[in-house]
């Protein structure tokens, strides 16, 4: 069964959150690379890696289920934040919001009856909980950290050991 256009056009905002994701986290790790921080620099980077596999999942669906994909012009992201306590209050911020775009992408698959689609996103469901949790846990131990430049170089040690998966 073809996909209707109305769950098309909703897969394919989609694909755009998650590019402009991949372009926000890309842009922070930018930001953090020019500041010598490194290790948050390598894990966004991997993030961003995993939000073009997330755009890309989608991509691929769309296709197979005989819909067109349309690419739309991907928002500009910020380019600086003055702490990384900033940052991360910004991605954990933004991955709340992809969370809630997912649950409206079910609820119009379900207005739609279109179970496959609804089935396909149940792998988002998931992944946005451990999104949200990581980003949620990076947040916490920078509060923690505060002013301190050495608790925020040791978080900056730990997020280095990211490994690309
Ligand atoms: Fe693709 Fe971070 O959600």
């Amino acid at each position: 069964m073809i996909i209707s256009k109305k769950v098309e056009k909703a897969l394919n905002s989609q694909v755009n959150a998650e590019f402009f994701s991949a372009y926000l986290y890309l842009s922070m790790s930018a930001d953090f690379e020019s500041k010598s921080l490194t290790g948050f620099a390598k894990w966004l980077k991997l993030q961003a890696k995993e939000e073009v596999e997330h755009a890309m999942k989608i991509y691929n669906y769309i296709l197979e289920r005989g819909g067109k994909v349309e690419l739309e012009n991907i928002e500009k992201p910020k380019t600086e934040w003055n702490t990384p306590l900033a940052a991360f209050n910004d991605a954990y911020e933004h991955e709340k919001k992809v969370t809630s775009l997912i649950y409206k992408l079910v609820e119009i698959s379900q207005e739609e009856k279109d179970y496959a689609t609804i089935e396909m996103l149940q792998w988002f469901v998931k992944e946005q909980v451990e999104e949200e949790a990581q980003t949620q846990l990076i947040v916490e131990h920078l509060k923690m950290a505060g002013d301190s430049k050495n608790a925020i170089m040791m978080i900056d040690h730990r997020l280095s050991k990211r490994e690309d998966d």
